[in-house]
C-alpha cells in the first residue's frame, strides 16, 4: 500500500508519517530530505543555486538509501546519516530554490519511486507525491493548517529561537508562496486527495484520522 502525504511545511505531515511508520510498519520516505541533501551539498561544495545543470548532476550522483530495521529506518546520503546538516534556515531557504528547478526534480523522481516500491507498504511525505511522484497512490492526503497555527507550532518546537512569532509566520507564508507558485510540480492538492486540516486538532486526533483512513483503504 502506498500513501501520499502532501501539504505545506508545519502542517503536521512528518508526525503523521512517523505514526504510520511506528504504528503500522510503513516505510517512511521524507522526500524533503532528498531536496535538502542536494541543497546542503551544493552549499558545501560552492555550487551556485542557479546552476541547474550542476545541481541536477549533483542530485543524480548522490546515493540515497534507507538503512536500519523496518520501523526505524533512517536516510543515508552517500553513507552519511540524516541529521543536523539537513536542517537549519540556511539549508531550508536554499532547498526552496533548488527544488524549483525542473532538472533537479527530474533527477530525484526515480529515487523517490524506487524507495517507495522497495517496501510492501510505504508513506511518502512531500509536496508533489499525489500529483507527480505517485499519482497511483492507494491513499492521498493533503495536510494543511492555518499559517498562524503552523508558526506557533514551530515556535513551540524550539527550533526558531532567534525570531519572533510574526517573523516566523512571515517566513512560512513566503515559503508557501514560492512552493505554490513555482512552474514545476507546484504545491497543490491532487483532485483525489482527502483534506486533513490539522488547525483545530491535537497531534493524536490528526493521527487517529489518518489511521482510520488507512485502515479503510487497506481492507
Ligand atoms: O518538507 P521539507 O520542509 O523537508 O521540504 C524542504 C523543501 O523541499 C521545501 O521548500 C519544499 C521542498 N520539497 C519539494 O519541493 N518537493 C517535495 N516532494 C518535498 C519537499
Amino acid at each position: 500500500m502506498l500513501v501520499a502525504l502532501d501539504g505545506p511545511a508545519g502542517a503536521g505531515k512528518s508526525s503523521l508519517a512517523r505514526a504510520l511508520q511506528r504504528r503500522r510498519g510503513f516505510r517512511l520516505v521524507g522526500t524533503g530530505s532528498l531536496y535538502r541533501a542536494v541543497a546542503a551539498m551544493a552549499l558545501e561544495q560552492g555550487i551556485a543555486l542557479e546552476d541547474e545543470p550542476a545541481l541536477a548532476s549533483l542530485a543524480r550522483g548522490l546515493r540515497f538509501a534507507l538503512v536500519g530495521e523496518p520501523g526505524e529506518e533512517r536516510l543515508e546520503v552517500d553513507g552519511r546519516p540524516e541529521g543536523a546538516w539537513l536542517r537549519g534556515e540556511m539549508v531550508a531557504s536554499a532547498t526552496s530554490q533548488v527544488s524549483a528547478l525542473p532538472e533537479v526534480r527530474a533527477a530525484l523522481l526515480a529515487t523517490q519511486r524506487r524507495l517507495a516500491r522497495e517496501a510492501a507498504h510505504a508513506v511518502l511525505e512531500g509536496r508533489d507525491i499525489g500529483t507527480v511522484v505517485l499519482p497511483d497512490a492507494d491513499l492521498k492526503v493533503y495536510v494543511t493548517a492555518d499559517v498562524g497555527v503552523r508558526a506557533q507550532r514551530r515556535l513551540a518546537q524550539g527550533e526558531d529561537t532567534q525570531r519572533s512569532l510574526a517573523e516566523i509566520e512571515a517566513a512560512i507564508a513566503e515559503r508557501d508562496l514560492r512552493d505554490e507558485g513555482r512552474a514545476v510540480a507546484p504545491l497543490t492538492r491532487a483532485a483525489d486527495a482527502r483534506l486533513l486540516d490539522t488547525s483545530g486538532l491535537s497531534e493524536e486526533e490528526a493521527i487517529a484520522t489518518l489511521l482510520a483512513w488507512v485502515d479503510e483503504v487497506m481492507v
